[in-house]
């Protein structure tokens, strides 16, 4: 199924890795350098977003009209698991700046609860874009609570990155920000009754970090 403002990677090399973080017997450190080559592949894909302006420079031997990123980045993980995309993010957008939004969900209710929130001084918002960066979009409560507060800061443009996208996570997006642009290295099946994403990966931030 096509979803309006959606990208999905389909490069081999993301079908590949998203292969290996979803083998239940990786372990936590093969779980983390493979999410590291998969931010890397999405902040390539998510990096069209990017606005240029001119820059004009003198090669060694002549004058040339060039163009640089003209965005001032911003990266916004959702604490913990976002974490996991941050090396990745940063290697593609070095001059980034980050963000810590905390948000986990209620294991009962699967309801975001926001416990931090920390954003940069910015020389122009409106010229900025924020890259909010979780790996898992379930429900959507999550990213929905990023996107929330990522707009009260007034930057120009929001986009939302993730590895595995569940189609209610999606929808619950396009309901209440239609406007945000995901991108997803997969659109998974479906949840299943406790909200975990089938055939996803599990409890990303237990895998990345090794607290399973
Ligand atoms: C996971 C994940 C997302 C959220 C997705 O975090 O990293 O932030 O669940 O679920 P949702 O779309 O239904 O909101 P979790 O709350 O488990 O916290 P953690 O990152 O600290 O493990
Ligand atoms: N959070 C996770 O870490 N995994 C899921 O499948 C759903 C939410």
């Amino acid at each position: 199924m096509a979803y309006r403002n959606l990208v999905q990677l389909n490069h081999p090399l993301v079908q590949s890795y998203m292969t290996k973080i979803r083998d239940k017997n990786r372990s936590y450190f093969e779980f983390r350098q493979y999410v590291d080559k998969l931010s890397m592949l999405l902040a390539y894909e998510a990096g069209k977003e990017l606005g240029l302006k001119s820059s004009k420079i003198k090669t060694p031997l002549a004058p040339f009209n060039g163009t640089v990123i003209k965005d001032e980045i911003v990266l916004m993980p959702i604490l913990r698991a976002g974490l996991g995309l941050v090396n990745g993010f940063s290697q593609i957008f070095p001059e980034a700046r980050i963000s810590h939004l905390g948000v986990y969900r209620n294991e009962v209710t699967l309801q975001p609860i926001r416990y931090y929130f920390k954003f940069p001084k910015l020389k122009d918002r409106k010229n900025s874009i924020v890259y909010i960066l979780d790996p898992m979009l379930a429900t959507g409560g999550s990213m929905c609570s990023a996107i929330d507060e990522a707009k009260k800061t007034g930057v120009g443009k929001i986009v939302a990155a993730c590895l595995v996208a569940a189609p209610e996570g999606i929808k619950e997006v396009r309901k209440y920000h239609s406007d945000i642009k995901i991108f997803t290295c997969s659109v998974d099946k479906k949840l299943n009754n406790v909200g975990y994403i089938v055939p996803g990966l599990g409890d990303a931030g237990d895998r990345l970090f090794g607290t399973i």
